[in-house]
């Protein structure tokens, strides 16, 4: 059920200070993480290869590991280089190393066959260091299948209902946004014409605005949206004629600890420019919501869990969600047969 040749984000810069080892999970394979001197991310099996001890609990020492039950030594590129209480270092001696990049404040790892691990295909993203946009990371361990979180992101109509206190707004349930294939995912764009703001901004936006949503759903697991609010124009199609009051960015990570459980990384924020109350607002809004999603999502999978067989039925908001799906399942099912899955 997961993609392998893919990055995958392990976590904020933040979450990783120097000198620190963090346990991670992602797609099922336990991982360490820790910094070399220079700074570099070095992601390796959190399974020691003598008892399988975690390392995690290691200590760093330069660049290398030291595993804290019986003491022997990794290097970043996973080979043990120390036993000790032995001259020689058993020749298979070593732990699975990933390939690491550090990106727009995200940590991303390559779950896959390494030689194929290109930084070219990391998603776009804004991150929380940019010098132009005010962006507020923030995540959320959820207690659900990974592809749940991402059929939500794919059908907005839940925005009336889940989120009636955050965004609301009967338009998302009554209309269909524009949406196209992409190679590895699917982009979806709608303009609401004449509406009121979301809800958690009306105490200072009272009036009827045009907004306007594009993003783009990438595999695994990457959601980029730039969301802007104009106010309410005369234009009956394509962009609105009003003027614009708000733009930003949502960036957003969905990454499968195992088949029950997801990480949830997101970010939202407007231009510096634009003043931090603005952002500080974008915040709160987007974490609330999440906690709204969150409590749905686990009911869902509750429900699934309990009862895997139990029919589902389609109707038209499911669009770009069968279609994500299927394109998950040919990457996962072309990897197992060993095609390329891009
Ligand atoms: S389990 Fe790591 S050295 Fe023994
Ligand atoms: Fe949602």
């Amino acid at each position: 059920m997961f993609v392998r040749n893919c990055w995958y984000v392990a976590g904020w810069d933040y979450d990783l200070p120097p000198g620190k080892v963090i346990a991670r999970k992602i797609i099922g394979e336990p991982l360490a993480l820790y910094r070399r001197q220079d700074g570099g991310v070095v992601a390796i099996e959190d399974r020691c290869c003598h008892r399988h001890a975690p390392l995690h609990l290691g200590e760093i020492e330069g660049d290398c590991i030291r595993c804290m039950y019986h003491g022997m030594k990794f290097d970043p590129s996973g080979r043990c280089v120390e036993v000790p209480g032995q001259d020689r270092v058993p020749p298979r001696a070593a732990v699975r190393s990933y390939p690491t990049v550090e990106r727009d404040n995200w940590i991303w790892v390559w779950m896959g066959d390494a030689a194929r691990a290109d930084p070219e295909l990391i998603p776009f993203s804004i991150g929380p260091g940019d010098p132009d946009w005010d962006m507020r990371p923030n995540s959320l361990l959820f207690n659900a299948d990974y592809r749940l979180v991402i059929d939500n992101l794919l059908d907005f109509s839940h925005l009336t209902y889940v989120h009636r206190k955050t965004f609301g707004g009967d338009i998302f349930a009554y209309t269909k946004p524009e949406i196209t294939r992409l190679e590895r995912g699917m982009r979806i764009e709608r303009w609401v014409r004449n509406v009121p703001a979301l809800n958690f901004t009306q105490h200072i936006m009272q009036g009827r605005y045009d907004m306007h949503l594009d993003y783009s759903v990438l595999m695994p697991c990457v959601f980029v949206m730039r969301f802007k609010v104009f106010t309410a124009g005369t234009a009956v199609e394509g962009p609105s004629d009003g003027e614009l009051l708000l733009d930003t960015w949502t960036c957003q990570s969905v990454v499968p600890v195992n088949a029950e459980q997801c990480v949830y990384y997101f970010s939202w924020g407007a231009p510096k420019a634009a003043g931090q109350e603005t952002s500080n607002l974008l915040a709160k809004g987007i974490y609330q919501a999440f906690l709204e999603d969150k409590e749905m999502i686990e009911g869902q999978y509750a429900n699934i869990k309990a009862n895997p067989d139990a029919r589902m039925i389609g109707i038209a908001h499911d669009a770009a969600v069968n279609q994500m799906r299927i394109l998950m399942e040919h990457a996962i099912a072309a990897e197992k047969t060993g095609i390329a899955a891009e």
